[in-house]
């Protein structure tokens, strides 16, 4: 197979004297020594990083088991426990230390220490046990951003029981679903949460769940107090969160289990059917998780970091649950959104609070470029010294504001490619090391031997594309498909790969070896027998001065094989009429430009804005499914506003 790359992107961007001095990994020879090192004795190295990064309560003896591939084992016959981790082995040192800055949507902030936050998790994990919750049972956590969803996750761990978090913007049809295929004992949630401003209510998705079937394991509903809107408790059933853990001692020893122990189950979506339930293991997802906060984020003790993700996605559990604390850091906790009360949000957090790290998603960035893109300098940002950015390729653009307008052109930025399965980065610069170049994310941690490859899992050259793949087995990837271990078979580990773990993801390496994911291998187009990732027609489109947002999607043409189809966000007003046929027609010109006319848009849709998930991800089977102009059949509860649909149904004539 082929994929074309098309996307040039030229200018370089080598980390600062300063900033290259003074980090954990300081210059490219460093980091090729690391990698040498894995290549050598791959076992030795992760034996090492996991004696040097984690407490274990008894010692492993064997590194990695690959007999039962791919089901692999790391760590096994070792025994650890992941709060005690997080919380017990910071007490001594670090007792003080502020761990959490929660800041609530309407700006009301609580500070709490490493020696509160062990209390707290040690006063709810004593509750857990109070209602009869076990090592092994299943938890479904569906809280909004806050301390309290923190010291859910970590209870849990304490305890041995595994947590399923389910995102508070799901609805409850999509609870229902993850609370039956996990078999959960209990259920954690809110009164409701605030958000941009308004107090939403959240228990009655889970009472409306609860009611949909298949929940006869639930024995009970604990309810955290966070607005006035009142719940509805059900005798018997549901208890408050302050009630339940009231008399509670503040101590409660950790369950310390094989590594291979499961930490949590989270579900993500496949690309059919129903989601899929991710099963991490503790010991080798903690090690990921602080490799890469050494490496990747280069984290000081005297550091703020902020990841923004929400709890409910991979990147809220690698990097604000777990992480950061493991690693004793102090991080930022926000419960609201970035564009309230205005679109400065971000920016006046970060100086308030002093963040030194700050990590968002592209879909972020962009969004608050639109918003007011001149608001990051009534800030002081001066505390920052490294940003990053997760979730989707960055859009060179967005990059270039990202790096100039908030990190003053003085901060580099991780460009982090990694996924719900594989638990903690896998390709990023470290940023210390790796000159920059904006939209790749540069080249594969240390021990992490990724490799794009032919179908049949043969090399490509450099310059060619091809499916992203993970050649050897890693810490931190996902163990199993809860309850469907052939699924996972299937999905990630297809016979003609060689074994290889498929990510799923096209993309390719230029030639001084930097990978540019292209995107998911069902967002590649064939266009007259020409491959093309949409992204790099999206990045193309929002390289154009009109342009806010974009998304490209496929859609079947008599003669070419596939169609061109762009959703186009303008940065002012919505186009329409005889503007919108001007302007679509010059966006036309302008991809033909940057990237030549087999690229150029068929059809160009004008909308406000793009339907996305909570998270921020773009629903591109529904971009596909409007393409087509069939009618809607898939669950849209999700969608932050799904007025837009009708917008984005007209092309452009
Ligand atoms: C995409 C989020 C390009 C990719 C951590 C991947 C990225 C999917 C990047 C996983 C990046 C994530 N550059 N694409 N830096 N990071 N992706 O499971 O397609 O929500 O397969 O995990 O997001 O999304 P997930």
């Amino acid at each position: 197979m082929s994929i074309e790359s098309v996307l040039h992107e030229n200018r370089v961007f080598p980390p600062s004297e300063a900033f290259k001095a003074a980090a954990r990994i300081s210059g490219i020879e460093a980091y090729r020594a690391l990698c040498a090192e894995a290549e050598a004795d791959y076992g030795g190295f992760w034996g090492r990083q996991a004696r040097e990064l984690i407490d274990w309560h008894k010692p492993f003896t064997r590194t990695l088991d690959e007999s039962n591939a791919p089901f692999f084992k790391w760590f096994e016959d070792g025994e650890l426990n992941v709060s005690y981790n997080c919380l017990d082995r910071h007490l001594a040192t670090r007792g003080d230390k502020t761990a959490i800055i929660f800041e609530g949507d309407r700006g009301d902030v609580t500070k709490v220490s490493y020696r509160e936050l062990h209390a707290r998790v040690c006063r709810f994990a004593n509750a857990l046990k109070a209602q009869g919750v076990v090592k092994g049972d299943r938890v479904v956590i569906y809280l909004p951003m806050s301390i309290e969803a923190v010291v859910a996750m970590q209870a849990c761990a304490r305890i041995g029981a595994i947590h399923s978090v389910v995102f508070g913007g799901f609805s409850s049809k999509s609870l229902n679903e993850r609370i039956v295929d996990a078999g959960a004992v209990l259920v954690i949630t809110s009164d409701g949460q605030f958000r941009g401003g308004k107090a939403m209510p959240l228990k009655p998705a889970v009472d409306e769940a609860l009611t949909l079937g298949g929940t006869g394991s639930v024995r009970a509903v604990i309810v955290y107090k966070r607005t006035d809107a009142g719940a509805e408790m059900q005798a018997g059933r549901d208890i408050w969160w302050h009630e339940a853990e009231a008399g509670q001692p503040e101590q409660c020893d950790p369950v310390f289990s094989s590594a291979e122990h499961p930490l949590f189950i989270l579900y993500t979506s496949g690309s059919t059917g129903k989601p899929k339930g991710v099963q991490h293991s503790s010991g080798g997802y903690l090690l990921g998780t602080l490799a890469s906060l050494n490496w990747v984020f280069d984290l000081n003790e005297q550091d703020v970091f902020w990841c923004t993700a929400d709890v409910g996605w991979i990147t809220g559990h690698s990097y604000v649950a777990y992480g950061p604390l493991a690693a004793g850091a102090t991080q930022v906790v926000f419960e609201g959104v970035p564009t309230y009360p205005d679109a400065g949000r971000f920016w006046r957090m970060i100086q308030d609070h002093k963040v030194s790290i700050f990590y968002t998603a592209p879909t972020a960035i962009r969004s608050l470029i639109k918003a007011g893109g001149d608001l990051p300098k009534s800030y002081d940002l001066s505390s920052l010294r490294l940003l990053g950015s997760v979730g989707e390729p960055i859009n060179p653009e967005a990059w270039i504001w990202y790096y100039n307008v908030v990190g003053g052109a003085r901060c580099p930025i991780v460009d982090t490619w990694w996924q719900t399965e594989t638990g903690s980065h896998m390709i990023s610069p470290l940023p210390g090391a790796v000159d920059l170049k904006p939209g790749s994310c540069t080249f594969p941690l240390p021990g992490i031997m990724a490799d794009i490859v032919d179908e049949v899992g043969g090399d490509v050259e450099l310059g060619k594309g091809g499916f992203l793949v993970i050649k050897r087995p890693f810490p931190s990837q996902v163990r199993t498909l809860w309850g469907d271990p052939e699924r996972f078979k299937s999905a990630y580990f297809p016979p003609e790969l060689k074994g290889y773990y498929l990510a799923g993801d096209s993309a390719n390496r230029d030639p001084d070896g930097y990978f540019w994911i292209m995107g998911r291998i069902d967002d590649v187009l064939n266009v007259s027998g020409h491959r093309l990732g949409t992204m790099e027609i999206e990045s193309a489109l929002v390289a154009n001065p009109l342009v806010a947002e974009a998304a490209v999607v496929g859609k079947p043409h008599d003669i070419k094989g596939e169609a061109v189809v762009a959703f186009v966000v303008l940065k002012g007003a919505r186009a329409e009429g005889e503007e919108a046929r001007k302007t679509a027609a010059a966006l036309r010109e302008w991809v033909g430009q940057q990237i030549g006319p087999i690229a150029k848009p068929d059809e160009i849709r004008f909308g406000e804005n793009l339907p996305k998930t909570r998270s921020g991800k773009i629903m591109r089977r529904l971009l596909r499914a409007l393409a087509k102009g069939e009618e809607i059949t898939q669950d849209v509860s999700t969608l932050e506003n799904p007025a837009i649909l009708e917008q984005l149904k007209e092309a452009v004539k």
